[in-house]
């Protein structure tokens, strides 16, 4: 079974591929050397990321998942969520989001979070829809240089080591999107079997 995976984030991608067996083929929009900037206007995770499928779907005609990914705050009402890509602004960095956020927590106490991923697949015309979350905590500083986006900020429960701070492996096994990728896995993988 192949599945065209809708994104041009390349640390998405990889991550991704590391989590794929053998009884499906991702294949990247980078292998088929498609550029087109993806659509992601909607006010939901949920929106972005039927969105980008339907995007790629009506362009390809072929099974295709998206997905999409917000850092939710207990003490910013869930903010950035799906705003965490331009939450600085339009044209700011990883960086610049990162700065804002430390900035908007400076002396909050309660650094509650969570990463939120929702897949949308479409399968044969079919919309399917899968979700992974992983609980924390924001850190004061940023610590680490693996991984991507607010990686360096965000402590998983149940550890001390911030995402930035782990190798994509020891990240791939409890994070947000391997928890909603191995429900998409199982779901396709039980189609495949029929
Ligand atoms: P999107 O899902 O591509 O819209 O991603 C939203 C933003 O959330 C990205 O620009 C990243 O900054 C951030 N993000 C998404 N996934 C992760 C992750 O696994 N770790 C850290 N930041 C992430």
């Amino acid at each position: 079974m192949k599945l065209i995976f809708a994104t041009q984030n390349q640390h998405k991608r990889d991550e991704v591929q590391a989590m794929i067996g053998d009884n499906i083929t991702v294949i990247s929009l980078q292998d088929l050397n498609f550029r087109d900037e993806l659509p992601e206007t909607s006010e939901s995770l949920e929106g972005n990321a039927l969105q980008k499928a339907e995007f790629i779907y009506d362009k390809l005609h072929q099974n295709c998942f998206a997905e999409d990914t917000g850092l939710e705050i207990d003490a910013l009402n869930n903010r950035p969520g799906v705003y965490s890509a331009r939450y600085a602004g339009i044209g700011k960095n990883s960086n610049d989001n990162i700065h804002l956020v430390l900035m908007q927590m400076q002396g909050i106490q309660n650094r509650k979070s969570q990463f939120r991923t929702v897949i949308c697949l479409i399968m044969d015309g079919e919309t399917y829809y899968f979700e992974g979350t992983v609980k924390g905590i924001i850190t004061s500083e940023k610590r680490g240089t693996s991984g991507f986006g607010y990686d360096p900020i965000f402590i998983p429960d149940g550890g001390n080591k911030t995402f930035g701070e782990m190798t994509n492996e020891e990240k791939n096994e409890i994070s947000h999107r391997s928890k909603a990728m191995k429900k998409m896995l199982e779901f396709v993988e039980s189609k495949n079997d029929r």
